[in-house]
Parts: structure tokens; C-alpha cells; sequence
């Protein structure tokens, strides 16, 4: 390789990771979805001077953030005062299916503690464990449960993730073969609502913290299901309800370190009893799928560390839990290839 080549090289890569690095790139996204600039422009506002006025930002500081927002490819030049909206920025628009700017806006207060939160990580890779106490002065399940406006807040975004997990797992199991499934840990009931929508024979339980139970059962809903879902306000750490025949825990082994998790899945083989199943939908951590879905679960696995001290799992930690909890790992079943996500199905083991 000529050394013109070798340099030309490093400089591109020298450059991707500036790219990486920067926080401005990721802040400028925050900031534009804070002041509402993709939902205004969609909506008519394409004047620097009337986008400015109407987001209560200074005209020339908010040019120079455009500026870089249309290099990101969000917006697009029209003329010297006057931007439009791209696809990849109506992404950013409130209304996109995605939800993605309620992880992004700073008014919200789940999407902004998680990012005050993320310094931390220095903190968590030393330890090993969760920074989240050392910053905000309580373990992080703790602080949600004492903070109404987190908790709502944290509850909805669940339900986002929840709405795109709904389907796959209506999909992804024999649920005909079920009669009665309670969702530990179901948060405001979107999946539990989904399966007893899809399969009307079915019955369930939804079991979550009272706070959120309570949001719940005021949603329409759990209400149009007339009575085929009881709702349980209680902690996965006391005695399950017992009339289930499957037991599934959908996004919630991922937030408990290891003695933590093979607790909840006790208790869950414990209702089950020697019949029934237990059914995990979380992602999973493996070196094939695409890039994408592995760069996806590597970060979410960080964001457990520092939230919870917890973990995205691979399938053979997946199985020694179970073991742990006197259960066997029988099936997986891919339910979201881009997230990495699956359904794995555990029976008792003796
Ligand atoms: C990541 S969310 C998952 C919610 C839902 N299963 C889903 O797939 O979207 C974790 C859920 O666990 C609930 N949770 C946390 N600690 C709990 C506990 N000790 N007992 C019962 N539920 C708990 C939270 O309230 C929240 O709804």
C-alpha cells in the first residue's frame, strides 16, 4: 500500500470515529425534538425567522443548529431562510409510529434522567455494578416508585417497546394451546391486551407494582376485555398467582442481576407447577444477526448495567438461569430479528 493510500485510510477513520465521539450529533437530535422543529416544519413552519419564534429559540443560534441538523440529513435546504422536513427527520416528528422522540425529549422525564445518567458508565465498568443510586441517591426501581412523573413517564415509554412486542408474541407461541397466562411484570397490559384480543378463549392475570397496575386498569383497553383479565398489584418478589398455565415475563429478566432473576423465574415455576410453562421474551445476545440487531442489544446491555445493574443475556446465561430455577430451556423463537429479540419457552425441568 502506498503511503498516500495508508494516510488516506487513516484519515477516514480518524473521521468515523470524530463521527462516533461527538455528543453533539446526538444532542442536536435531543434538542430539535425538545423544541418540537420536526413537528413544526412538517406542519408549515419552514421559515428560519417563524421556526425560531414559534420553538422560543434565538433566530441565529437555532440557524447554526439547523444547520448541522441538515447535514444529519433531517432537514433539507430550500433556500438560504427556508428548510423542509426529510424522511429521516419525520422520524423525529411526535406522531412517528416509532415513538422515537419520547426517548429523545428532554420535557419527558424518563428519556431525560436515562441520559443525565449515562456519565455513570465510567462508574459501572469500575464496579460492575448500577450508578444509577450513586447519581440520583437511590437505586433506580426505587426512584420510579417515588417519583409520579418518572413512573408515568417510564410506564408509557414502556408501552412503546410494548406495542412493537405485542404482536410478535401473539404471534410467536401456540397460544391456542393456553388457557390461562399471567403476565408478570405485564406493565399497563398492551401485551396481555393483545393476546386476549387476538385468542378470545383465553384468560389472563396482569401483575405489576400498584402504581402501575393502577394506570392499567384505567386504560380502555384492559376495560374492553370484560372481565377476562383480573389485574394483581404486587411485587414478582412475593407469592404468584397460581391459575396460570403459562407465565410469561416479557422485557423484565433483562432488568435484574443474575440472583435477582432466578428469584422471579422460581416463583414463576412455583405457580406454574409441574404442568405449566414459563415464557421469556428479551433480547439476546449472540455474534451472529445482523449488525444492526448486535449493535442494538450491546446497547441496551450497557444501559442495563448502569440503570439496574443488570444484563442483556446470551442463550446459554439464559439456560443457567433457568437451571438455577428448576427450569429447562425447550424452545427459542426469533420474534423481532432487527432487535435481536426471542421467545424462550421453559418448562420444569424435573
Ligand atoms: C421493562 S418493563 C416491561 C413491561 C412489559 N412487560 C413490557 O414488555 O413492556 C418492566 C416492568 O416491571 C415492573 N416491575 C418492576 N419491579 C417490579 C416488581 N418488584 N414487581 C412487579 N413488577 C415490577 C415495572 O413496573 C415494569 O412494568
Amino acid at each position: 500500500m502506498s503511503s498516500d493510500a495508508h494516510s488516506t485510510g487513516e484519515d477516514a477513520e480518524v473521521l468515523q470515529i470524530a463521527q462516533m465521539a461527538t455528543l453533539f450529533t446526538p444532542w442536536s437530535l435531543r434538542l430539535a425534538v425538545t423544541f418540537r422543529l420536526p413537528d413544526l416544519v412538517a406542519g408549515g413552519c419552514t421559515a428560519l425567522g417563524e421556526l425560531a419564534e414559534r420553538s422560543g429559540t434565538d433566530p441565529a443560534a437555532l440557524r447554526r443548529v439547523v444547520r448541522h441538523l441538515t447535514n444529519l440529513g433531517l432537514f433539507r435546504r430550500i433556500d438560504d431562510e427556508h428548510v423542509e422536513l426529510t424522511g429521516r427527520g419525520r422520524v423525529l416528528c411526535a406522531d412517528h409510529p416509532s415513538q422515537t422522540a419520547r426517548f429523545l425529549d428532554q420535557n419527558d422525564a424518563f428519556a431525560r434522567r436515562t441520559d443525565q445518567a449515562i456519565p455513570g458508565l465510567l462508574e459501572s465498568v469500575r464496579t460492575g455494578a448500577a450508578a444509577w443510586e450513586s447519581r440520583f441517591g437511590r437505586p433506580f426501581w426505587t426512584d420510579l416508585a417515588a417519583d409520579e412523573e418518572f413512573s408515568a413517564s417510564f410506564d408509557a415509554a414502556m408501552a412503546v417497546h410494548a406495542a412493537r412486542f405485542a404482536p410478535a408474541i401473539a404471534e410467536g407461541y401456540g397460544w391456542s394451546g393456553v388457557r390461562h397466562v399471567v403476565d408478570v411484570g405485564g406493565g399497563t397490559g398492551q401485551v396481555i391486551a393483545e393476546l386476549l384480543r387476538r385468542y378470545p378463549h383465553l384468560t389472563g392475570t396482569l401483575v405489576d407494582l400498584p402504581g402501575t397496575v393502577e394506570r392499567a386498569a384505567a386504560s380502555p383497553e384492559l376495560a374492553a376485555l370484560a372481565g377476562r383479565c383480573a389485574v394483581v398489584g404486587q411485587s414478582f418478589f412475593e407469592v404468584l398467582p397460581d391459575d396460570g398455565d403459562v407465565y410469561l415475563l416479557s422485557n423484565i429478566v433483562h432488568d435484574w442481576p443474575d440472583e435477582d432473576s432466578v428469584d422471579i423465574l422460581r416463583r414463576c415455576a412455583a405457580a406454574a407447577g409441574p404442568g405449566g410453562r414459563v415464557l421469556l421474551a428479551e433480547r439476546v445476545v449472540a455474534d451472529t444477526g445482523s449488525e444492526a440487531s448486535r449493535r442494538f442489544v450491546s446497547q441496551r446491555d450497557m444501559a442495563m448495567l448502569l440503570l439496574m445493574g443488570a444484563a442483556e443475556r446470551g442463550l446459554e446465561e439464559f439456560g443457567a438461569l433457568g437451571a438455577a430455577a428448576g427450569l429447562r430451556l425447550v424452545s427459542t423463537v426469533s420474534l423481532i430479528d432487527g432487535q435481536g429479540v426471542f421467545l424462550l419457552e421453559y418448562v420444569p425441568a424435573a
